[in-house]
């Protein structure tokens, strides 16, 4: 089946065949970290729609937006190698209309973590969403959970607005010496490619241990050896439902999460633990 491009709503009607329908939302560069979500959305639906939208709404006046890796024909090949079978790829002006008004508030949980150093991104991040389901109209959406707070909200999203979609998230996709992939990593030099991989081996380290202050304690301490060219905007151990820290007595599953700066380029990572589990 040949591939189809949808740069425009009407294009997407029409390129809607029966059956179900998986969407995977991306805002493109893409990466084996997304060719595994969408080889998981052929396994479950009908028809495949990946989404590439460099969403201006999720960045920051000081952040990557206009700088963000745009590989529009190299990800055409990768959705066509991975038996997607529609791409949709609006401009800014199709999705935003310059006088609209009404966006979607994150609530609490978009200010917490990663929404205290990024305020407003998940407000963006859950706008474009809602839009992209609501323009697809997929059976079920496909996310990576190297996003972890993105996919919380995003589950949350579905469940306070009643929206029928499955959400489903896809483990995290790593380098061999444990590199989480990203879009932004192809910005790493040499050098700070090396100091990133204090990132997966502060959260190895945490995963190691079984208490709060153990965790915290083990995964700071690996962050802290690579020294001051790694700025550290949090490290956290968190309810993956809401986000909230989590006390030492607490139990059931656990993000030790993590974001730092590498010079102007800026990943997260995270790992999912369970604790005191008896
Ligand atoms: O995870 C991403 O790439 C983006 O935040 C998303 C979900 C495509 C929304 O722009």
């Amino acid at each position: 089946m040949e591939l189809i491009v949808a740069r425009h709503r009407a294009d997407l009607v029409r390129a809607r065949r029966g059956g179900a329908v998986a969407l995977v939302p991306t805002m493109g560069a893409l990466h084996e970290g997304h060719r595994t979500l969408i080889r998981e959305a052929r396994v479950r639906a009908d028809q495949v729609v990946v989404s590439i939208f460099v969403n201006p709404l999720q960045f920051g006046p000081s952040e990557d937006f206009s700088r963000y890796p745009r590989t529009f024909d190299t990800d055409l090949e990768v959705c066509r190698a991975e038996g997607a079978d529609v791409v949709f790829h609006p401009a800014v002006e199709d999705m935003y209309d310059p006088s609209r008004q009404v966006s979607v508030s994150a609530g609490h949980m978009g200010t917490i973590v990663e929404g205290a150093v990024r305020p407003g991104h998940f407000d963006g991040v859950l706008t474009v969403v809602l839009k992209l389901f609501n323009l697809v109209r997929p059976d079920l959406a496909i996310f990576g959970q190297k996003d972890a707070q993105q996919l919380s909200l995003i589950r949350r999203m579905v469940a306070d607005l009643d929206l029928p979609i499955e959400i489903v998230g896809a483990p995290t996709v790593r380098e061999p010496d444990g590199l989480a992939l990203s879009s932004r990593n192809r910005y790493l030099s040499a050098d700070d490619r090396r100091v990133a991989l204090a990132l997966s081996r502060a959260l190895r380290a945490g995963a190691a241990e079984f208490t709060v202050p153990g965790i915290l304690a083990a995964a700071r301490a690996e962050l802290d050896a690579a020294g001051p060219r790694l700025g550290v905007d949090y490290l956290v151990l968190v309810d993956p439902a809401t986000f909230a820290e989590v006390s030492e007595s607490y139990a059931g599953p656990a993000v030790l999460a993590v974001a730092a700066r590498i010079g102007d380029t800026r990943l997260i990572d995270n790992v999912i633990l369970t604790l005191n589990s008896g």
